[in-house]
């Protein structure tokens, strides 16, 4: 499967503001809840943008941790290092495509995590199998992920505004079904526990800031709605007006968000 994907620095930062903002809980607390990760863990994060979760595991554990942080996108690894050199820390932010095999030793880390991201890897069981490789026996690997239910609203009032048929989404299509069941097979153990933290927007402009993120970030997806910038700005308005209306009538605009958290143990 070949998954057109290109996270553009702005739009990442965008979604995550406006979760942190208009969200009531913190979903990297309840990744740490869930995982307490243990003083000197190694930890692998596989897709790490910015460096968000590596920036958490470095915080809960006061820097006592050897923390690797890997992505395909030399913007998002330019500004985790960036960041990484305001606080002085040694973690370490590399070059890493997770649909090729890692250049990363067998059996070394204690922890992998991977979140929101492991839906776009083009070749699932490699991703996995790699991720498997590289920890120490009864390592743990964490993913995130969107349930069949997240961004329900979103995705109606698109639908409602442009009359055409949501066109499957990489990570909500296949999270809990596909990736699943090849980390089930993979380790020897999984348990999903699930994270739901509905940002409540009581005006438009938020929610259109973050539509307008999440459509231009995965454009490549929304081919069938708009391929030309005019296009764009033609359905934002649609999209706008219907977020209007509902908004109206119910006095806020709330998106379900319902993250599945897979912990698996190797
Ligand atoms: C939604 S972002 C999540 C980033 C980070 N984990 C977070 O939660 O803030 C998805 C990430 O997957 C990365 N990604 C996409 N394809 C990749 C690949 N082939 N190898 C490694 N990373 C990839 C993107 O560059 C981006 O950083």
């Amino acid at each position: 499967m070949k998954i057109q994907y290109h996270e553009t620095t702005n739009d990442l930062q965008t979604r995550i503001d406006i979760h942190s903002k208009y969200g009531t809980r913190n979903i990297d607390e309840w990744m740490l809840d869930l995982l307490q990760p243990a003083a000197q863990s190694v930890i692998l994060d596989v897709a790490c943008g910015s460096g968000k979760q590596c920036f958490s595991f470095y915080n809960y554990l006061h820097g006592e941790a050897s923390i690797t942080g890997g992505d395909v996108n030399p913007d998002l690894l330019a500004q985790a290092r960036e960041a990484n050199q305001k606080i002085g820390s040694p973690m370490q932010f590399i070059d890493l495509n997770f649909n090729e095999p890692f250049a990363l030793e067998t059996g070394k880390y204690d922890l992998a995590s991977c979140c929101f991201a492991i839906y776009y890897s083009e070749n699932i069981p490699l991703t996995i199998h790699e991720m498997h490789r590289v920890l120490k026996p009864g390592g743990r690997l964490f993913t995130s992920g969107p349930m069949p239910a997240n961004k329900q609203l979103f995705y109606d009032i698109i639908r409602e505004a442009t009359g055409k048929t949501i066109p499957p989404m990489p990570g909500s299509s296949r999270y809990s079904t596909e990736i699943y069941s090849e980390i089930a097979r993979t380790f020897s153990k999984v348990e999903a526990h699930i994270f739901e933290n509905p940002p409540a927007f009581e005006s438009v402009e938020p929610f259109i800031a973050y539509t307008r993120a999440s459509l231009s970030e995965d454009r490549k997806l929304w081919n069938s709605f708009f391929q030309t910038k005019d296009d764009f700005e033609r359905i934002m308005k649609q999209i706008e007006q219907v977020a209007e209306k509902k908004l109206a009538e119910q006095g806020h605009l709330t998106m379900t968000k319902v993250v599945g958290g897979f912990v698996a143990t190797k």
